[in-house]
């Protein structure tokens, strides 16, 4: 169980094999994917992909459903939320799909409300019962506006009001947007494998790590001649 007042980082993917390598670092608690992310797979089997995902992380994993009418969202979302217990069913913001979303928190069923883009979106996605909504950030970014300014100020709302939705900083480009994301108070930041990769190095950490192993093969070599 996630608690919502810490700060998680989840894998916004769906290559296995990049799952498992973030996995074993012990610092992802959940998966995010989407079409886009899937089709980039190549695999055909859209289930056996969630499922083998579900299979490696506990944590919450976000299927996306692709209908645009309530029913059909209904249909997608029941059907994805029964293939696994840690599947969170995906849907972007319409009003269908908050009509969706309200009949599914009904039902238990969490959703991540996506391609969220404003203040208002994030309200109704709460409102309507969504366990999370995704803020695209890196997009709103390149359209000139401040994706990450929207992040903190939704946060800001939700804990005034003590909404328990969580805030997921998405559409992460940078490993300064993940820094952003948590300074705005992000409940959690998806970031591509890239991106987590580029939090672990700093130039200095790899110095420090040249020079520790000289020093110490320097020793090493002298006692070796005494
Ligand atoms: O988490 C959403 C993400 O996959 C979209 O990223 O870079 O296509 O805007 P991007």
């Amino acid at each position: 169980m996630i608690k919502w007042f810490q700060m998680h980082l989840f894998l916004d993917t769906a290559n296995i094999e990049e799952i498992r390598r973030a996995k074993s670092l012990g610092v992802i608690s959940g998966v995010t994917t989407n079409p886009s992310l899937i089709a980039r797979e190549d695999n055909p089997d859209y289930k056996a992909a969630v499922l083998e995902v579900c299979s490696i992380i506990d944590g919450p994993v976000s299927a996306e459903v692709l209908s645009l009418d309530r029913d059909g969202i209904l249909r997608e979302a029941r059907e994805l939320s029964s293939w696994a217990p840690n599947i969170v069913v995906k849907i972007p913001i319409s009003a269908s799909g908050l009509e969706a979303v309200s009949v599914l928190s009904q039902e238990n069923i969490k959703v991540n409300l996506t391609l969220c883009f404003s203040l208002n979106q994030a309200l109704l996605g709460a409102l309507a019962g969504a366990s999370y909504v995704s803020l695209f950030v890196g997009r709103l970014d390149d359209i000139g506006h401040d994706g990450m300014a929207l992040v903190g100020e939704i946060v800001e709302v939700f804990r005034h009001y003590d909404i328990k939705t969580q805030v997921i900083a998405a559409s992460i480009r940078h490993p300064l947007h993940t820094i952003a994301a948590a300074k705005a108070g992000a409940h959690i930041a998806t970031v591509p494998y890239r991106v987590l990769m580029q939090m672990i190095e700093h130039p200095l950490t790899t110095a420090g790590i040249e020079r520790f192993i000289e020093d110490w093969q320097r020793v090493a070599k002298r006692a070796a001649i005494i």
